[in-house]
């Protein structure tokens, strides 16, 4: 199977996300939140954990909406865009979150979808699920399901979720046409993706855009976003777009890029504005597209 980083097969770059992942995990489980994070790109936006404010994962939710959550779920937040604020959720609604982590987004869905609706949380990581199943706990939250799999392979039946969301996940995964079909498969007819990521606007060379992508915390790539909009229509999504929300501060990156061994000037001048979390949306029609008539019988033709 073919990767975003090339080389690396899938099965190396899930374990890789892992480890990572669950390390962070482990750190909160052991309420050791300053503990020895090494560099910011190892923990994806990893100032959560090592104390300064993060340009990728900061202030990402509005005042009044996570101090009703357990600090830990806080804490745990290693997104980049906040879904669940544009996502529209109803009260009776299927959500299911793609790589829940903490499960900070999955308790402001429950929130919003009520006791008459349900959300999950999908997750790779045992150390992550206990978090997210504690936190689901300490919060007092009963509607939501924390499930363990993967999101390539999403273990919940055909058309069962009124909407998808995800926190800068899709961007760590080695088979994003396979997540994306996967979601469409689970969602209802008329449901929608409802996603925030790390998307690439236009061409940047090779070296500087990996570059740009490890300090941004993504694994196997983030998608450049007319190939996210093309993958989403392939699978047979509709009405796909993409809206940035926050663009990254190239200059932010300058140490990282200079530890990369890059000239430092050059690289900003050639990614600025470029890298952004964005959010991402499609629906899944009500109907299948009619197809295309095979013969020519006396109904068709004049
Ligand atoms: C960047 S964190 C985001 C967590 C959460 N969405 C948030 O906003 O805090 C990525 C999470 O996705 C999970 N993950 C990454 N790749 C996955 C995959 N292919 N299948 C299932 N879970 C995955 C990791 O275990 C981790 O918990």
């Amino acid at each position: 199977m073919s990767t975003a980083t090339g080389s690396t097969p899938d099965s190396t770059i899930t374990e890789i996300v892992r480890e990572k992942y669950g390390a962070a995990a482990r750190r909160i489980l052991a309420s050791e939140p300053s503990g020895g994070c090494g560099p910011v790109s190892s923990c994806c936006g990893g100032a959560a954990f090592n104390g300064s404010v993060d340009p990728i994962t900061s202030n990402l939710y509005v005042s009044g909406e996570s101090e009703v959550l357990p600090s830990a779920a806080v804490l745990a937040s290693l997104g980049c865009g906040n879904p669940t604020a544009l996502a529209q959720l109803e009260p009776g609604q299927v959500v299911l979150d793609l790589g829940s982590g903490g499960g900070i987004d999955v308790l402001l869905s429950a929130r919003r979808v009520g006791a008459t609706g349900k959300a999950y949380g999908l997750d790779m990581t045992d150390d992550m699920l206990e978090l997210a199943r504690r936190n689901a706990a300490e919060a007092g939250v009963t509607n939501v399901e924390f499930l363990k799999g993967q999101i390539e392979a999403i273990p919940l039946p055909d058309a069962s979720v009124d909407v998808i969301i995800s926190n800068c996940v899709i961007n760590l995964s080695g088979d994003k046409r396979r997540v994306l079909a996967e979601a469409f498969r689970v969602l209802k007819p008329g449901g929608r993706f409802a996603v925030s990521d790390v998307v690439v606007r236009g061409e940047t060379p090779a070296a500087v855009r990996r570059s740009m992508e490890l300090w941004v915390g993504c694994v196997a790539g983030a998608l450049e976003e007319s190939e996210f909009l093309r993958l989403l229509t392939d699978v047979g999504f509709v009405a796909p777009s993409i809206e940035p929300t926050r663009i990254y501060r190239s200059e932010d990156a300058r140490t990282f890029l200079g530890e990369a061994g890059l000239d430092v000037d050059a690289s900003i001048a050639q990614i600025d504005g470029k890298f952004m979390a964005a959010f991402v949306r499609a629906t899944k029609p009500v109907a299948p597209a009619p197809a295309a008539k095979s013969c020519c019988g006396p109904e068709c033709c004049p």
